[in-house]
């Protein structure tokens, strides 16, 4: 696997490729990998000829008082870890290279990007959506793979690639968890021995409300309220949210005449967990 820091070289690496009419997929990352990262590498090869990972932990997408530069980084081991996957190129940009003097654009997805993650995290989603329109129009891959555990991520960017006429397609990949059910996550290293314990509480209730609220749908409001309660006696420290939405617009639900989604995202030690389940 090649490793290139510039658009410059980026493009030129995928250039070539397109000569060769090889496809190419793009998989978006922040480093840290784990296998959850690496599901996403591998559904790039079976859909592509060529991937291309990239590794920026993007300043845009974090909030003043977040984890910016406690954020885990190790780039020698990705690199392990994506040659080991069978990646063709990591693109790896310093911060000025994505963001040089003057720049000034960001792009705001209306609609998906409110409530949940948007309302605990008010410009993440700006700093999310600025950055993927940007590695998009970098690459110009074929597909551009996002993991379903950034579940409102993913309908931020599928919608904004729709908007802005974006040539790609935009392809999920499920959630990959550890034996206990939590989500792997780059933050879980922020856990102490005793709150890793506790974590798989998210996963475990997300569970319990599916099957109560598929047993009982007219109590939507209160088996969420319990779920809140119950993660709280558990050990989180707060619940950012704990709520149904439609699975395509994430507005809340009036009726279960369309698929749904069950988002809940938790305060636990230094880490904030997400997590979320179909209905
Ligand atoms: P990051 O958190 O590093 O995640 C990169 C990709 O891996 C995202 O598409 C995310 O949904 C996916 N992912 C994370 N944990 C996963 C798991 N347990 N199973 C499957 N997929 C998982 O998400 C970001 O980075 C950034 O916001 C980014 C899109 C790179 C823009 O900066």
């Amino acid at each position: 696997m090649k490793t290139v820091h510039t658009i410059a070289d980026l493009r030129s690496a995928v250039r070539q490729w397109r000569r060769a009419d090889d496809s190419v997929a793009l998989i978006p990352t922040m480093g840290a990998l784990h296998d959850g990262h690496l599901s996403l590498v591998t559904l790039g090869r079976v859909l592509c000829d060529r991937t291309v990972a990239t590794i920026f932990v993007n300043p845009a997408q974090f909030g003043e008082n977040e984890d910016l530069d406690a954020y885990p980084s190790n780039l020698t081991r990705d690199t392990e870890l994506l040659t080991a996957s069978g990646a063709d190129l990591l693109f790896a940009p310093a911060p000025a290279e994505i963001y040089p003097d003057g720049f000034s654009t960001t792009i705001s997805v209306g609609g998906v990007s409110g409530g949940l993650c948007g309302a605990a995290r008010p410009g993440h989603f700006d700093g999310v959506a600025t950055v993927v329109t940007k590695l998009l129009l970098q690459s110009l891959p074929d597909k551009a793979i996002f993991g379903e555990k950034d579940y409102q991520q993913l309908q931020v960017i599928r919608r904004l690639a729709a908007d802005l006429d974006i040539p790609v397609e935009i392809i999920d990949g499920p959630t990959v968890r550890e034996a206990d059910g939590l989500a792997l996550s780059s933050r879980n290293a922020y856990l102490s021995e005793a709150e890793r314990r506790i974590a798989p509480v998210l996963y475990r209730t997300l569970n319990e409300a599916v099957r109560d609220i598929a047993g009982s749908p007219a109590d939507v409001e209160r088996i969420c309220r319990d779920a809140r309660r119950s993660l709280i006696e558990a050990g989180f420290a707060a619940v950012d949210y704990f709520e149904l939405r439609d699975a395509e617009t994430l507005a809340p639900m009036a009726a279960f005449d369309r698929p749904a989604r069950l988002f809940a995202a938790a305060h636990l030690g230094k880490a904030r967990l997400i997590d979320n389940l179909a209905l």
